[in-house]
């Protein structure tokens, strides 16, 4: 088996510092003890409202950490002018609605890939690992080779929701979805609303290489601290994946 990498997303310590216009929780001190608990990368995203995580944000990770940076944006001439000066390790389009409380579906790939071609090829000039966040659907991941991007996270948010039968089948669609995005020659990773419960399901899908984990983390972190969340979630994706 492949190692299995955990991202984690420091965007609500953003959002807690935030509700009170100060400096306290600092997302940065939270990478900083996410990794030392055994995260690989740190995802961050930059909406463009800026709810949580903001610029200044972005550099200071960037300037103050040599673990792999995660940047979410969407695929904006803002964001790209920002992602190309900032050169994290890696780029995470997203789709982005204002309204919405969070990523609430994958990018549509097939439909906009005019607009999204000359994005994913400014962030590859520059050095970054470019990934589409997708639905698991076989046409939107076929789209992402198509438009040169190295990588795919898959939206777990519909299967973390499910139950039932519709769990099972939302899961049986996540795995066919990562063997194509493997077998077209690109990292597949996955993520959004996985938890202790979940994280393992996806972790013993042997092409997922990354899982990206933010909110159910930092909620933790109120009750066990944020270190010990890390480990656990560690150990519960080593369980199934042994490094
Ligand atoms: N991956 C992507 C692309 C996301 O947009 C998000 C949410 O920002 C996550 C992973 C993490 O999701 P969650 O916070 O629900 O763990």
């Amino acid at each position: 088996m492949r190692p299995l990498r955990l991202g984690v997303n420091v965007d609500h310590v953003a959002t807690l510092r935030n509700a009170r216009g100060g400096t306290h929780p600092d997302p940065l001190a939270a990478a900083r003890a996410a990794l030392a608990a055994g995260a690989d990368s740190i995802t961050i995203h930059l909406r463009e409202d800026r709810r949580h995580i903001r610029d200044a944000d972005c550099q200071a990770m960037r300037a103050a950490l040599t673990a792999p940076i995660n940047l979410e944006m969407a695929a904006t001439a803002e964001m790209e002018a920002i992602a190309t000066a900032l050169r994290p390790h890696a780029c995470c389009l997203v789709p982005e609605r204002r309204a919405e409380l969070t990523t609430e579906g994958g990018l549509d790939a097939a439909g906009h890939a005019e607009s999204l071609a000359p994005v994913i090829a400014a962030l590859g000039a520059a050095g970054i690992r470019v990934s589409l966040f997708l639905d698991p659907d076989l046409r939107q991941v076929e789209a992402a080779a198509r438009l040169g991007a190295r990588a795919v996270e898959l939206h777990t948010g519909t299967f973390c929701e499910a139950g039932g039968d519709a769990r099972r089948r939302e899961l049986d669609r996540l795995a066919e979805a990562a063997r194509r995005v493997d077998a077209l020659g690109m990292e597949c990773h996955a993520g959004h609303g996985l938890d202790y419960d979940t994280a393992p399901l996806l972790a013993a899908i042997p092409e997922v290489v990354e899982l990206n984990i933010g909110h159910f983390l930092i909620g933790q972190a109120l009750f066990d601290g944020l270190p010990a969340a890390v480990r656990r979630m560690r150990a519960v994706m080593d369980g199934v994946r042994r490094p």
